[in-house]
C-alpha cells in the first residue's frame, strides 16, 4: 500500500505529515547555520506563561493539529480568548509566533515581502509570512477575513501539501520551514457576501470553535485578569449574559469577556460598579437610548 500512488493522490493529509517528518529529519542533522536563525526569531518567542483557562479540549486538539502542521482557523466573537489561547500555544509548544493583524489595505506585499531601496542599491525585505515560512514559526493572520481575496491567496500553497510561498518579485520558492505553521482568526458574525473567505481558502483550513465561556470559567477568568473577587466577577459575568441574549434583538453583538474584564479593571481601581459598567459595558456596545436604558437596569440588578 505503502507505494501505491493513488494512496499518495488521495491522502494529502499524509503527504504532509510525511513531508513534515522528511524535513524534521533533515532539520535534524542541518548544520549550525540555524544559530542566526534563532537569533531572527527570538524576539518573537512568548517569553512568560500567558494565563489561559481552557474551556473544553481545545489544547489538545490544537497540539495534535500543530503535530501535522495542520493549518487552524480560530472562529469565534471578538474578545473571546482567541489571539490569548494562541498566546498560550506558542509558548506551550516553544514556537515563536509572529502575529500579522489583517486590513483591508494590506497587499500580497505586506505579507510575503518587498524590495527596498538604500544607499546600496535595492535589498529585499521578507514580509512577517516569508519570515514565519523560512524560519519556523507559527504566524497568526488576525482578522483574515479584512484582507482583500486577491491577498489572501497568497497562502494557499502554504496551506495544502506544497508548503511553498512563491516569491514571485525575488523568482525565490521557499519550502516552509517544518516548524512553520499558519493559524487565522475569524469571526464568523462579521461576514457579509462580499467579505467572506473563499471555499478554496476555508476548505485548507481545521478550525476550532471559540465562544464565550461558561459562567463559572468566565467569572474565573474576569476575576483574575482585572484584579476583582470572584463575587463581583459572577455579577459582572451575569450582566454579560443578560447583554448576549439580547443580541439579535437590537445589540449586534454580545458583551464579551474582553469588555467585563475592562469593567472589572475599573472596579479594582476604586470606580463605583455602576460607573465603570457603564464606561466598560453599556456606552460602547449601543447607542440606542432604549438600549443603554435596558442595559443599565440590567446592571443595576447586579450592583
Ligand atoms: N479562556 C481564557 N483564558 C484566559 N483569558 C481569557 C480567556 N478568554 C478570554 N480571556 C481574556 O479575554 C481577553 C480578550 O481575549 P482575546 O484578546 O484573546 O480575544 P479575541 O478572541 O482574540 O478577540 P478579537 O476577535 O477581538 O481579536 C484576553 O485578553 C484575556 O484577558
Ligand atoms: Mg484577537
Amino acid at each position: 500500500m505503502q507505494n501505491d500512488p493513488f494512496m499518495r493522490t488521495y491522502s494529502p493529509r499524509q503527504e504532509a505529515m510525511a513531508r513534515a517528518a522528511t524535513q524534521q529529519a533533515a532539520a535534524a542533522t542541518r548544520p549550525a547555520s540555524t544559530a542566526a536563525t534563532s537569533d531572527l526569531l527570538a524576539p518573537y518567542m512568548v517569553q512568560s506563561e500567558p494565563y489561559y483557562r481552557a474551556v473544553a479540549d481545545e489544547i489538545e486538539l490544537y497540539e495534535a493539529a500543530y503535530s501535522v502542521r495542520m493549518p487552524m482557523m480560530l472562529k469565534g466573537p471578538t474578545g473571546c480568548g482567541k489571539t490569548r489561547f494562541v498566546e498560550y500555544m506558542a509558548w506551550r509548544l516553544q514556537k515563536p509566533l509572529i502575529t500579522v493583524a489583517c486590513n483591508e489595505d494590506m497587499t500580497a506585499s505586506d505579507l510575503v515581502g518587498r524590495f527596498l531601496l538604500d544607499s546600496n542599491g535595492t535589498r529585499w525585505q521578507d514580509g512577517p509570512l516569508a519570515v514565519a515560512a523560512r524560519h519556523g514559526a507559527i504566524c497568526y493572520l488576525d482578522e483574515v477575513v479584512e484582507a482583500r481575496q486577491d491577498t489572501t491567496v497568497v497562502i494557499h500553497p502554504l496551506t495544502d501539501a506544497r508548503r511553498v510561498l512563491p516569491l514571485e518579485k525575488k523568482g525565490e520558492l521557499i519550502q516552509a520551514h517544518p516548524d512553520f505553521q499558519i493559524v487565522i482568526s475569524y469571526n464568523p458574525g462579521y461576514q457579509s457576501l462580499m467579505k467572506d473567505l473563499k471555499q478554496s481558502t476555508k476548505q485548507r483550513f481545521g478550525a476550532l470553535d471559540f465562544n464565550y465561556p461558561d459562567h463559572d470559567t468566565e467569572a474565573e477568568i474576569v476575576a483574575h485578569e482585572s484584579g476583582v473577587s470572584l463575587d463581583v466577577a459572577k455579577n459582572l459575568v451575569h450582566i454579560g449574559e443578560r447583554a448576549r441574549n439580547l443580541k439579535g434583538h437590537g445589540l449586534d453583538e454580545g458583551l464579551s469577556t474582553r469588555m467585563l474584564i475592562y469593567a472589572g479593571s475599573l472596579i479594582a481601581k476604586g470606580v463605583a460598579p455602576l460607573a465603570a459598567c457603564r464606561v466598560a459595558l453599556v456606552r460602547p456596545i449601543t447607542d440606542d437610548a432604549d438600549m443603554r436604558d435596558a442595559l443599565d437596569s440590567a446592571v443595576t440588578t447586579y450592583f
